[in-house]
Protein backbone atom coordinates (compact mmCIF):
# COMPACT_ATOMS: atom_id res chain seq x y z
CA UNK A 1 0.00 0.00 0.00
CA UNK A 2 1.49 3.27 -0.72
CA UNK A 3 -0.17 6.23 1.25
CA UNK A 4 0.72 9.99 -0.02
CA UNK A 5 -0.72 12.80 2.50
CA UNK A 6 -0.42 16.45 1.66
CA UNK A 7 2.95 16.26 -0.72
CA UNK A 8 4.39 18.98 -1.74
CA UNK A 9 7.72 19.66 -3.80
CA UNK A 10 8.82 23.29 -4.59
CA UNK A 11 12.21 22.65 -6.66
CA UNK A 12 14.99 24.94 -5.14
CA UNK A 13 14.81 28.49 -6.16
CA UNK A 14 11.11 27.77 -7.77
CA UNK A 15 8.21 30.46 -6.30
CA UNK A 16 5.36 27.27 -7.55
CA UNK A 17 5.14 23.99 -6.43
CA UNK A 18 6.06 21.11 -8.72
CA UNK A 19 3.58 19.00 -6.46
CA UNK A 20 0.82 20.89 -4.36
CA UNK A 21 -0.37 19.15 -1.71
CA UNK A 22 -0.94 15.63 -2.99
CA UNK A 23 -3.37 12.70 -0.96
CA UNK A 24 -4.20 9.37 -2.07
CA UNK A 25 -3.86 5.97 -1.15
CA UNK A 26 -2.87 3.46 -3.89
CA UNK A 27 -4.09 0.25 -1.78
CA UNK A 28 -2.07 -3.22 -2.13
CA UNK A 29 -2.32 -5.39 -5.56
CA UNK A 30 -3.61 -2.16 -7.40
CA UNK A 31 -2.31 -0.22 -10.40
CA UNK A 32 -2.82 3.97 -9.79
CA UNK A 33 -2.39 5.57 -12.88
CA UNK A 34 -0.88 9.48 -12.95
CA UNK A 35 -2.50 11.16 -15.42
CA UNK A 36 -1.77 14.88 -16.55
CA UNK A 37 -0.42 17.02 -19.32
CA UNK A 38 3.87 17.58 -19.49
CA UNK A 39 4.91 19.05 -16.67
CA UNK A 40 1.98 18.81 -14.36
CA UNK A 41 4.46 16.69 -11.84
CA UNK A 42 3.68 13.24 -12.29
CA UNK A 43 7.65 12.26 -12.38
CA UNK A 44 8.25 14.45 -9.46
CA UNK A 45 5.31 12.58 -7.03
CA UNK A 46 6.62 9.51 -8.19
CA UNK A 47 10.43 9.93 -7.64
CA UNK A 48 9.54 11.15 -4.06
CA UNK A 49 8.14 7.60 -3.05
CA UNK A 50 11.44 5.95 -3.58
CA UNK A 51 13.21 8.89 -2.56
CA UNK A 52 15.24 9.92 -5.67
CA UNK A 53 13.68 13.32 -5.21
CA UNK A 54 13.45 14.87 -1.69
CA UNK A 55 9.86 15.76 -0.12
CA UNK A 56 9.40 19.12 0.43
CA UNK A 57 6.79 18.81 3.23
CA UNK A 58 4.27 15.89 3.69
CA UNK A 59 4.15 12.37 4.49
CA UNK A 60 4.35 9.16 2.17
CA UNK A 61 4.16 5.79 3.69
CA UNK A 62 4.78 2.53 1.64
CA UNK A 63 3.21 -0.12 3.26
CA UNK A 64 2.67 1.78 6.83
CA UNK A 65 6.22 3.01 6.55
CA UNK A 66 7.34 6.63 6.56
CA UNK A 67 9.59 6.27 3.50
CA UNK A 68 11.80 9.26 4.71
CA UNK A 69 12.61 6.75 8.04
CA UNK A 70 13.54 3.89 5.41
CA UNK A 71 17.10 3.03 4.55
CA UNK A 72 17.21 4.41 1.36
CA UNK A 73 18.96 1.32 -0.38
CA UNK A 74 15.99 -0.94 1.68
CA UNK A 75 13.52 1.33 0.01
CA UNK A 76 14.52 0.65 -3.37
CA UNK A 77 15.20 -2.87 -3.65
CA UNK A 78 11.76 -3.17 -2.31
CA UNK A 79 10.71 -1.05 -5.25
CA UNK A 80 11.16 -1.20 -9.22
CA UNK A 81 11.66 1.56 -10.89
CA UNK A 82 10.96 2.05 -14.82
CA UNK A 83 12.31 4.95 -15.72
CA UNK A 84 11.06 7.56 -18.37
CA UNK A 85 13.72 6.94 -20.98
CA UNK A 86 13.79 3.00 -20.42
CA UNK A 87 17.56 3.77 -19.29
CA UNK A 88 18.94 0.61 -19.75
CA UNK A 89 22.71 0.15 -19.37
CA UNK A 90 24.25 0.45 -23.10
CA UNK A 91 27.17 -1.42 -22.32
CA UNK A 92 25.84 -4.17 -20.54
CA UNK A 93 23.84 -7.06 -22.04
CA UNK A 94 20.19 -7.49 -22.05
CA UNK A 95 20.80 -10.70 -19.17
CA UNK A 96 23.09 -8.07 -17.62
CA UNK A 97 20.77 -5.28 -17.05
CA UNK A 98 18.24 -7.17 -15.19
CA UNK A 99 20.51 -8.41 -13.13
CA UNK A 100 21.67 -5.51 -11.75
CA UNK A 101 19.85 -6.01 -8.90
CA UNK A 102 19.94 -9.53 -7.67
CA UNK A 103 23.69 -9.13 -8.18
CA UNK A 104 23.56 -6.20 -5.41
CA UNK A 105 21.68 -8.59 -3.52
CA UNK A 106 24.39 -11.36 -3.72
CA UNK A 107 21.62 -13.74 -5.24
CA UNK A 108 23.99 -16.82 -7.00
CA UNK A 109 25.05 -17.08 -10.87
CA UNK A 110 22.43 -19.55 -11.07
CA UNK A 111 19.58 -17.98 -8.69
CA UNK A 112 20.29 -14.63 -11.46
CA UNK A 113 20.04 -16.57 -14.69
CA UNK A 114 16.72 -18.88 -13.58
CA UNK A 115 15.40 -15.56 -12.94
CA UNK A 116 16.70 -13.48 -16.05
CA UNK A 117 15.10 -16.36 -18.68
CA UNK A 118 12.07 -16.39 -16.65
CA UNK A 119 11.72 -12.60 -16.78
CA UNK A 120 12.10 -12.65 -20.61
CA UNK A 121 9.66 -15.19 -20.93
CA UNK A 122 7.53 -13.13 -18.79
CA UNK A 123 7.25 -10.19 -21.00
CA UNK A 124 7.65 -12.50 -24.13
CA UNK A 125 11.07 -12.25 -25.19
CA UNK A 126 12.89 -15.47 -26.13
CA UNK A 127 15.65 -15.77 -23.65
CA UNK A 128 17.75 -17.89 -25.91
CA UNK A 129 17.43 -14.86 -28.74
CA UNK A 130 17.86 -11.93 -26.20
CA UNK A 131 19.36 -12.61 -23.18
CA UNK A 132 23.32 -11.59 -24.82
CA UNK A 133 22.55 -8.41 -27.31
CA UNK A 134 22.99 -5.06 -25.83
CA UNK A 135 20.52 -2.30 -26.07
CA UNK A 136 21.49 -0.54 -28.99
CA UNK A 137 20.47 -4.54 -30.76
CA UNK A 138 16.69 -3.96 -29.49
CA UNK A 139 14.07 -2.45 -30.81
CA UNK A 140 12.05 0.30 -28.55
CA UNK A 141 9.21 -2.12 -27.76
CA UNK A 142 11.90 -4.52 -27.13
CA UNK A 143 14.01 -2.39 -25.02
CA UNK A 144 10.76 -1.51 -23.09
CA UNK A 145 10.09 -4.70 -22.47
CA UNK A 146 13.23 -5.53 -20.88
CA UNK A 147 13.57 -2.47 -18.62
CA UNK A 148 10.46 -3.42 -16.84
CA UNK A 149 11.91 -6.98 -16.66
CA UNK A 150 14.59 -5.26 -14.88
CA UNK A 151 12.06 -3.56 -12.19
CA UNK A 152 10.70 -6.84 -11.70
CA UNK A 153 13.93 -8.55 -10.82
CA UNK A 154 14.04 -8.86 -7.24
CA UNK A 155 10.46 -9.27 -7.36
CA UNK A 156 9.43 -6.16 -5.70
CA UNK A 157 5.86 -6.24 -4.15
CA UNK A 158 5.53 -2.16 -5.69
CA UNK A 159 7.03 -1.12 -8.97
CA UNK A 160 6.67 2.83 -10.26
CA UNK A 161 6.63 2.72 -13.79
CA UNK A 162 6.75 6.22 -15.77
CA UNK A 163 5.44 5.88 -18.64
CA UNK A 164 7.18 2.79 -19.67
CA UNK A 165 5.54 2.33 -23.11
CA UNK A 166 5.56 5.82 -24.13
CA UNK A 167 8.06 5.01 -26.94
CA UNK A 168 6.03 2.74 -28.76
CA UNK A 169 3.97 2.92 -31.69
CA UNK A 170 0.07 2.18 -30.93
CA UNK A 171 0.19 -1.70 -32.25
CA UNK A 172 2.87 -2.63 -29.85
CA UNK A 173 1.72 -0.63 -27.18
CA UNK A 174 -1.78 -2.63 -27.20
CA UNK A 175 0.27 -5.58 -27.06
CA UNK A 176 2.05 -4.74 -24.20
CA UNK A 177 -1.20 -3.16 -22.35
CA UNK A 178 -2.30 -6.56 -22.93
CA UNK A 179 0.48 -8.54 -21.50
CA UNK A 180 1.29 -6.48 -18.62
CA UNK A 181 -2.16 -6.62 -18.10
CA UNK A 182 -1.97 -10.21 -17.85
CA UNK A 183 1.11 -10.77 -15.64
CA UNK A 184 -0.63 -8.30 -13.30
CA UNK A 185 -3.31 -10.34 -13.23
CA UNK A 186 -0.80 -13.13 -11.78
CA UNK A 187 1.60 -10.95 -9.70
CA UNK A 188 -1.26 -8.41 -8.09
CA UNK A 189 1.45 -5.74 -7.42
CA UNK A 190 1.56 -2.34 -5.92
CA UNK A 191 1.48 -0.55 -9.37
CA UNK A 192 1.77 3.40 -10.06
CA UNK A 193 2.12 4.11 -13.91
CA UNK A 194 2.37 7.31 -15.64
CA UNK A 195 1.23 7.87 -18.51
CA UNK A 196 -0.03 11.04 -20.44
CA UNK A 197 -2.63 8.85 -22.85
CA UNK A 198 -6.24 8.50 -21.51
CA UNK A 199 -6.83 5.47 -23.10
CA UNK A 200 -3.94 4.32 -21.42
CA UNK A 201 -5.10 5.58 -18.12
CA UNK A 202 -8.56 3.71 -18.49
CA UNK A 203 -7.58 0.40 -19.40
CA UNK A 204 -4.63 0.08 -16.79
CA UNK A 205 -5.78 2.00 -14.55
CA UNK A 206 -7.53 0.57 -11.21
CA UNK A 207 -7.75 3.71 -10.19
CA UNK A 208 -6.77 6.92 -11.96
CA UNK A 209 -5.30 10.13 -10.46
CA UNK A 210 -5.65 13.43 -12.47
CA UNK A 211 -3.04 15.78 -11.69
CA UNK A 212 -3.03 19.73 -13.24
CA UNK A 213 -0.01 22.46 -12.04
CA UNK A 214 0.82 19.92 -9.33
CA UNK A 215 -2.84 19.78 -8.11
CA UNK A 216 -4.65 16.34 -7.59
CA UNK A 217 -7.87 17.16 -9.42
CA UNK A 218 -9.37 14.12 -9.50
CA UNK A 219 -9.32 10.94 -8.14
CA UNK A 220 -11.09 7.52 -8.59
CA UNK A 221 -11.70 4.96 -10.37
CA UNK A 222 -11.85 5.03 -14.32
CA UNK A 223 -15.60 4.88 -14.66
CA UNK A 224 -15.84 7.78 -12.39
CA UNK A 225 -13.86 10.31 -14.15
CA UNK A 226 -15.79 9.42 -17.46
CA UNK A 227 -19.33 9.54 -15.77
CA UNK A 228 -18.84 12.14 -12.89
CA UNK A 229 -16.17 14.41 -13.78
CA UNK A 230 -15.59 16.87 -11.02
CA UNK A 231 -14.91 19.76 -13.09
CA UNK A 232 -14.44 21.03 -16.68
CA UNK A 233 -11.24 20.64 -16.70
CA UNK A 234 -11.86 16.73 -16.03
CA UNK A 235 -14.48 16.60 -18.35
CA UNK A 236 -12.38 18.41 -21.31
CA UNK A 237 -9.75 15.81 -20.48
CA UNK A 238 -11.47 13.28 -20.25
CA UNK A 239 -12.85 14.19 -23.70
CA UNK A 240 -16.25 13.97 -25.46
CA UNK A 241 -15.31 10.47 -27.37
CA UNK A 242 -15.06 8.96 -23.78
CA UNK A 243 -18.69 9.24 -23.53
CA UNK A 244 -19.18 7.20 -26.57
CA UNK A 245 -16.32 4.74 -25.69
CA UNK A 246 -18.48 4.16 -22.64
CA UNK A 247 -21.86 3.55 -24.24
CA UNK A 248 -20.18 0.89 -26.37
CA UNK A 249 -19.02 -0.61 -23.22
CA UNK A 250 -22.67 -1.08 -21.59
CA UNK A 251 -25.77 -3.40 -23.07
CA UNK A 252 -29.14 -2.09 -23.67
CA UNK A 253 -30.25 -4.16 -20.75
CA UNK A 254 -27.43 -2.38 -18.15
CA UNK A 255 -29.17 0.47 -18.70
CA UNK A 256 -33.08 -0.28 -19.28
CA UNK A 257 -35.77 0.89 -17.05
CA UNK A 258 -37.97 -2.63 -16.51
CA UNK A 259 -41.41 -1.93 -16.05
CA UNK A 260 -42.51 0.63 -18.09
CA UNK A 261 -45.81 2.42 -17.55
CA UNK A 262 -48.19 0.45 -19.93
CA UNK A 263 -51.46 -0.67 -20.76
CA UNK A 264 -52.85 -4.54 -22.92
CA UNK A 265 -54.50 -4.26 -26.20
CA UNK A 266 -57.59 -5.67 -24.53
CA UNK A 267 -57.95 -2.68 -21.81
CA UNK A 268 -60.86 -0.19 -22.44
CA UNK A 269 -59.97 3.41 -24.61
CA UNK A 270 -61.68 5.51 -22.06
CA UNK A 271 -60.37 3.22 -19.52
CA UNK A 272 -56.82 4.14 -20.69
CA UNK A 273 -57.64 7.68 -21.32
CA UNK A 274 -58.07 8.58 -18.11
CA UNK A 275 -55.21 7.13 -16.70
CA UNK A 276 -53.18 8.77 -19.26
CA UNK A 277 -54.53 12.18 -18.26
CA UNK A 278 -54.55 11.39 -14.65
CA UNK A 279 -50.61 10.97 -15.32
CA UNK A 280 -50.41 13.38 -17.65
CA UNK A 281 -48.89 11.11 -20.07
CA UNK A 282 -49.39 11.79 -24.28
CA UNK A 283 -48.43 8.41 -25.70
CA UNK A 284 -48.48 4.99 -24.06
CA UNK A 285 -47.20 1.87 -24.65
CA UNK A 286 -49.11 -1.19 -25.70
CA UNK A 287 -48.24 -5.04 -25.10
CA UNK A 288 -50.37 -7.93 -25.35
CA UNK A 289 -51.31 -10.33 -21.91
CA UNK A 290 -48.41 -12.27 -22.88
CA UNK A 291 -46.74 -9.30 -22.84
CA UNK A 292 -45.44 -9.13 -26.37
CA UNK A 293 -44.92 -5.48 -27.42
CA UNK A 294 -48.00 -4.31 -29.57
CA UNK A 295 -46.88 -0.71 -30.12
CA UNK A 296 -48.20 2.52 -28.59
CA UNK A 297 -51.36 5.02 -28.50
CA UNK A 298 -51.87 8.23 -28.29
CA UNK A 299 -54.21 10.30 -25.96
CA UNK A 300 -55.80 12.38 -28.65
CA UNK A 301 -56.28 9.19 -30.67
CA UNK A 302 -58.16 7.82 -27.77
CA UNK A 303 -60.46 10.37 -27.28
CA UNK A 304 -64.05 9.33 -27.75
CA UNK A 305 -63.21 6.10 -28.67
CA UNK A 306 -65.52 2.97 -27.41
CA UNK A 307 -63.27 -0.03 -28.29
CA UNK A 308 -59.97 -1.44 -26.65
CA UNK A 309 -56.75 0.17 -27.50
CA UNK A 310 -55.91 -2.90 -29.49
CA UNK A 311 -58.03 -1.30 -32.35
CA UNK A 312 -55.75 2.22 -32.13
CA UNK A 313 -52.47 0.79 -31.68
CA UNK A 314 -50.02 2.21 -33.36
CA UNK A 315 -46.55 0.08 -34.46
CA UNK A 316 -43.46 1.15 -32.86
CA UNK A 317 -40.55 -0.15 -35.48
CA UNK A 318 -38.00 0.63 -34.11
CA UNK A 319 -36.53 -1.21 -31.27
CA UNK A 320 -33.43 -2.40 -29.35
CA UNK A 321 -31.93 -6.66 -28.34
CA UNK A 322 -30.92 -6.37 -24.73
CA UNK A 323 -27.18 -7.28 -26.04
CA UNK A 324 -27.10 -4.41 -28.34
CA UNK A 325 -24.54 -2.15 -27.24
CA UNK A 326 -25.94 1.25 -26.11
CA UNK A 327 -23.78 3.14 -28.72
CA UNK A 328 -25.70 1.96 -31.41
CA UNK A 329 -29.28 2.88 -29.35
CA UNK A 330 -28.36 6.20 -29.08
CA UNK A 331 -27.44 6.71 -32.69
CA UNK A 332 -30.91 4.96 -32.69
CA UNK A 333 -32.59 7.56 -30.87
CA UNK A 334 -30.73 10.69 -32.20
CA UNK A 335 -31.20 9.65 -35.48
CA UNK A 336 -34.80 8.87 -35.58
CA UNK A 337 -35.50 11.85 -32.91
CA UNK A 338 -36.79 8.97 -30.29
CA UNK A 339 -37.56 9.89 -26.69
CA UNK A 340 -37.59 6.20 -26.10
CA UNK A 341 -36.95 3.13 -27.13
CA UNK A 342 -38.26 -0.43 -26.35
CA UNK A 343 -36.05 -3.32 -25.68
CA UNK A 344 -37.57 -6.53 -26.75
CA UNK A 345 -36.05 -10.32 -26.59
CA UNK A 346 -36.82 -12.18 -29.62
CA UNK A 347 -40.12 -13.09 -29.10
CA UNK A 348 -40.91 -9.48 -28.90
CA UNK A 349 -41.78 -9.90 -25.22
CA UNK A 350 -40.66 -5.82 -24.13
CA UNK A 351 -38.40 -5.88 -21.45
CA UNK A 352 -37.87 -2.59 -20.35
CA UNK A 353 -37.55 1.37 -22.51
CA UNK A 354 -34.55 3.30 -22.61
CA UNK A 355 -34.84 7.33 -22.51
CA UNK A 356 -32.27 9.83 -23.36
CA UNK A 357 -32.55 10.64 -19.84
CA UNK A 358 -31.44 7.03 -18.60
CA UNK A 359 -28.23 7.49 -21.02
CA UNK A 360 -27.52 11.15 -20.12
CA UNK A 361 -27.66 10.03 -16.32
CA UNK A 362 -25.41 7.64 -17.43
CA UNK A 363 -22.93 9.13 -19.29
CA UNK A 364 -23.12 12.12 -17.24
CA UNK A 365 -23.81 14.75 -19.54
CA UNK A 366 -26.97 16.83 -19.43
CA UNK A 367 -28.55 17.72 -22.47
CA UNK A 368 -32.42 17.57 -23.45
CA UNK A 369 -34.64 14.95 -23.21
CA UNK A 370 -36.51 14.74 -26.35
CA UNK A 371 -39.55 13.51 -27.52
CA UNK A 372 -42.34 12.69 -25.53
CA UNK A 373 -43.21 12.42 -21.70
CA UNK A 374 -43.39 8.65 -20.88
CA UNK A 375 -44.68 8.92 -17.33
CA UNK A 376 -43.09 7.36 -14.38
CA UNK A 377 -42.50 3.86 -13.65
CA UNK A 378 -44.91 2.26 -11.35
CA UNK A 379 -44.61 -1.51 -9.48
CA UNK A 380 -45.99 -3.84 -11.68
CA UNK A 381 -45.84 -1.48 -14.49
CA UNK A 382 -49.79 -1.18 -15.70
CA UNK A 383 -51.65 2.50 -15.99
CA UNK A 384 -54.81 0.70 -14.56
N1 LIG B 1 15.02 19.18 -11.23
C1 LIG B 1 14.12 20.15 -11.37
N2 LIG B 1 14.38 21.41 -10.97
C2 LIG B 1 13.47 22.39 -11.11
N3 LIG B 1 12.25 22.21 -11.63
C3 LIG B 1 11.94 20.98 -12.06
C4 LIG B 1 12.86 19.87 -11.95
N4 LIG B 1 12.25 18.77 -12.47
C5 LIG B 1 11.04 19.17 -12.86
N5 LIG B 1 10.84 20.47 -12.63
C6 LIG B 1 9.59 21.23 -12.88
O1 LIG B 1 8.57 20.69 -12.11
C7 LIG B 1 7.36 20.62 -12.84
C8 LIG B 1 6.87 19.18 -12.92
O2 LIG B 1 7.75 18.40 -13.71
P1 LIG B 1 7.61 16.84 -13.90
O3 LIG B 1 7.38 16.24 -12.56
O4 LIG B 1 8.75 16.36 -14.69
O5 LIG B 1 6.25 16.77 -14.74
P2 LIG B 1 5.64 15.58 -15.63
O6 LIG B 1 6.36 14.32 -15.29
O7 LIG B 1 4.20 15.57 -15.26
O8 LIG B 1 5.82 15.99 -17.06
C9 LIG B 1 7.66 21.23 -14.20
O9 LIG B 1 7.27 22.58 -14.17
C10 LIG B 1 9.15 21.09 -14.31
O10 LIG B 1 9.67 22.13 -15.11
MG1 LIG C 1 7.45 12.96 -16.56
Amino acid sequence: MIELKQVTKIYPGSSTPAVDGVTLTVPKGEVCVFIGSSGCGKTTLMRMINRLIPITSGTIRVNGQDVREMDVIQLRRHIGYVIQQIGLFPHMTVHENIATVPRLLGWSKRQIAERVDELLALVNLEPRVFRGRYPRELSGGQAQRVGVARAMAANPPVMLMDEPFGAIDPINREVLQDEFLKIQEKLRKTIIFITHDIDEAIKMGDKIALLDAGRLVQFGEPEELLTRPKNEFVKSFVGADRVLKRLNLLKARDAMMENPVHCLDTDPSGKVLDGMLEQDLNFLLVTDRNGRLRGYVNASDLRGHTGTVGDLVRPLTLTVRPDQNLKEALSKMLGYDLGILVVVDQEGKMLGVLTTRTLVSLVGETYDERGGHWGKITANGRIL
